[in-house]
């Protein structure tokens, strides 16, 4: 991956990232291995997580910790997030990006599906954010990247629940940017526009789809996996330090 740039005050410093193991969680944690950062990373897909792990221990000597956890089971995820400051040091930055960006039908929907839609897409992020505050409260601070969706901005229909919970990441964001604001804890949203990730380009890039960006977009030119790392390592390093309780929309201008 091209190196854009290097924010110094990441070297060193702990990052979690939620499914870090696939998609734009691969180049977040790759993005961040090649700061120097000391990476910790869960995902419920084991076998692209080591084999990225495997790849990036051959091409920088570096290899990230990844614990294998499905991230609806809270006390799982959280039991990560100690292991990880354990063995790597209190975490500086936590990336809260894994999703299930499932479609469903309104007719469809049951009490469940419903449930677990949640379980997947908002309650993670909380539940990450109140087990790692005490650890960045002994660093003197932290920055916590929760991962939105231009999808219910648009709006896009077919998946309400994911719409539902993907708009849920701002209240959560702007709550607790206030609360923990006292203690130097910046909490941000990254907001992907439509990303050519490898799940997007099987399932959802039909030709149809490749035509309404070349219509809605003003930079014609692909939104990468790599572009929104590119976010979030401004927004994990010092040099983002006043931001916080904000949104960063990455869609090369969709209107
Ligand atoms: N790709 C896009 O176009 C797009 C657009 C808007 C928002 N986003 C957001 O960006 C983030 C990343 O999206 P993506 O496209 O890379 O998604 P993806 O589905 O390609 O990858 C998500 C990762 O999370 C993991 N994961 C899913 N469910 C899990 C669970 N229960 N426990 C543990 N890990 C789990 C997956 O295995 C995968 O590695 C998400 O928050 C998504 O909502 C993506």
């Amino acid at each position: 991956m091209l190196q854009k740039a290097t924010y110094s005050d990441l070297a060193g410093k702990t990052v979690f990232i939620t499914g870090g193991g696939s998609g734009i969680g691969a180049a977040l944690t790759e993005a961040f291995v090649l700061q120097g950062s000391k990476v910790a990373f869960v995902d419920i897909a084991e076998e692209p997580s080591r084999a990225l792990v495997e790849r990036l221990e051959r091409e920088t000597g570096r290899a990230p910790l990844f614990m294998p956890c499905d991230i609806r089971d809270v006390a799982a995820l959280q039991a990560a997030i100690a292991r990880a400051g354990e063995e790597l040091g209190d975490i500086g930055v936590l990336l809260n990006n894994a999703a299930n960006d499932q479609r469903h039908k309104p007719e469809d929907v049951t009490v469940e599906y419903w449930d677990d839609r949640m379980a997947i897409n908002i309650r993670p992020m909380f539940f990450a954010i109140q087990a790692v505050v005490p650890q960045m409260k002994r660093l003197g601070g932290g920055s916590i990247v929760n991962f939105g969706s231009v999808s219910w901005m648009i709006p896009q229909g077919g998946m309400p629940a994911y719409t539902t919970a993907k708009s849920a990441v701002q209240g959560l964001t702007r709550g607790l940017a206030r609360d923990y604001g006292p203690f130097r804890i910046r909490l941000n949203m990254l907001v992907p526009g439509w990303v050519m990730t490898e799940r997007q380009l099987t399932l959802w890039v039909t030709p149809e789809g490749e035509a309404e960006i070349d219509r809605n977009q003003c930079i014609k030119d692909r939104v990468m996996p790599e572009d929104i790392a590119d976010m979030a390592l401004f927004l994990g390093s010092d040099a983002s330090s006043k931001c916080t309780s904000q949104e960063f929309i990455v869609d090369g201008g969709w209107i």
